[in-house]
């Protein structure tokens, strides 16, 4: 392997020499102009990987030669569909498996998480957020506030970052956390900022959040597939997140949802639906809920099976390449990215994301130097020849090199576009 970080033998060298590089040829990767993309939106939406066709089929097939026997029959039988996805999950974040379930979408499940998490008292009304949170926790956060009659300009904590370009010293949030101890009802924070790429220390936010008396929720939408996640032992109440970015179950795909053995058989209120009840007896049709002990009692609905069926390809990979695994190979590729970056492209781009591997996942958030009208056009530069990364109002340019399809060689052609372009200016 030559030393030159910019020679595409040095790149192939290093693909060859990984052990997961086979797992890229269980993706379909879309083309441009005759060659494969690089794909580099897994944190928005991930590949369809080829198995999902498969299981997707089977539900179609056996929806077709079975009709309403298909919820009894085989061992894909839809009315224990969910088990099938239940043990991977759980390894994924971190969990007992009855501390996991798929259901909903991220959203919904954050609101089904608050409804039972969030109950202010007179003296604890305030949720805390980090400012500029994901939109739609934001909304999330604040019409449960104004569920309970509370005005959010009073409540509704959002955390200004304290280190250059939105990054959090723990510092910072602990310090938040303190200060506002006496209100305090919960706390929402990100395993991964959707917009800046850090990831926190949730074990950390968990323990302090507790030591002020508040309940302790996680969003893992940018977290779940891309760090290795210990739930359970990080003590959070609950979570949620989505399945359609690197978990790669395809465009709004049944999402997660995490709830602590510890509130297993709770009696705080909740929305309640006949799938929560306890399986045991949802037949007997009787009108008093009993909800199923662990995160199955929060269910609504019987879940959408074609909606879950990808998942079940995805769950495969994961657990055949391991996390541990992905994550090693997940750091070199993002650390590549950064060295090529620094080498070549340092008078160009500003990386935004944490330098400190522990405090990233996959994605690179990056802010051209020169301004936002320039970052829009690299960015659209970069469409022009394949490369896929994607634009975050208002300036930011994410690119996340997934660990199962993504290769060194991806990372080159980013950077030599990028050269390219500005040297074309
Ligand atoms: C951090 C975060 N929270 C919430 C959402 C909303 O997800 P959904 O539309 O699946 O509810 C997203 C979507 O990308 C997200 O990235």
């Amino acid at each position: 392997m030559t030393d030159d970080i910019f020679s595409p033998s040095h790149a192939q060298a290093r693909d060859a020499a990984d052990p997961l590089r086979n797992f890229r040829d269980e993706f379909l990767i879309p083309r441009h102009a005759g060659q494969e993309q690089a794909y580099f939106c897994g944190n928005s939406l991930g590949l369809q990987p080829k198995g999902a066709r498969a299981h997707v089929e089977e539900v179609l097939d056996k929806w077709a030669n079975e009709a309403v026997e298909g919820h009894f029959t085989g061992q894909a039988q839809w009315m224990a569909y969910h088990e099938l996805v239940r043990e991977p999950l759980a390894r994924l974040v971190g969990a007992q498996p009855h501390e996991v379930v798929a259901m909903n979408s991220l959203t919904a499940n954050l609101h089904l998480m608050m409804i039972s998490f969030y109950q202010p008292t007179i003296e604890r009304t305030a949720i805390l957020v980090e400012a500029g949170a994901f939109p739609s926790d934001r909304y999330a956060v604040e019409s449960q506030l104004h569920f309970h009659g509370l005005p959010s300009k009073l409540t509704l904590i959002e955390v200004e970052p304290d280190l250059p370009g939105g990054i959090f010293s723990m510092e910072c949030v602990a310090r938040a956390i303190e200060a506002n101890a006496k209100r305090l009802c919960m706390i929402l924070w990100p395993g991964v900022q959707y917009r800046t790429g850090q990831a926190f220390d949730l074990a950390e936010i968990a323990r302090l959040g507790h030591a002020a008396g508040a309940i302790v929720g996680f969003d893992l939408a940018h977290g779940v597939g891309n760090m290795p996640l210990s739930l359970h032992d990080a003590g959070a109440d609950f979570a949620a997140w989505c399945h359609y970015k690197y978990l790669n179950a395809g465009p709004g795909a049944v999402a997660g949802c995490f709830v602590h053995e510890r509130h297993a058989t709770t009696t705080r209120p909740r929305l309640a639906g006949w799938w929560g009840n306890d399986a045991s007896v949802r037949f007997r049709m009787g009108p008093d809920f009993q909800p199923t002990p662990g995160a199955d009692g929060w269910q609504l609905s019987n879940p959408p099976i074609l909606g879950l069926a990808p998942l079940r390809a995805s769950l495969d990979q994961f657990d055949r390449a391991t996390l541990p695994a992905l994550r090693t190979r997940s750091i070199a590729l993002t650390g590549y990215l950064e060295q090529l970056i620094d080498a070549r492209l340092g008078d160009v781009i500003d990386i935004v994301t944490p330098r400190d591997p522990a405090q990233r996942g996959a994605q690179l958030s990056l802010r051209v130097k020169a301004g936002r009208d320039a970052g829009r056009a690299l960015f659209e530069h970069l469409a022009t020849q394949g490369i896929v990364g994607d634009w975050r109002e208002p300036d930011v340019i994410r690119i996340s090199p997934a660990p199962l399809y993504n290769t060194h060689a991806d990372v080159l052609r980013f950077a030599q576009a990028a050269r390219d372009w500005a040297d074309g200016r």
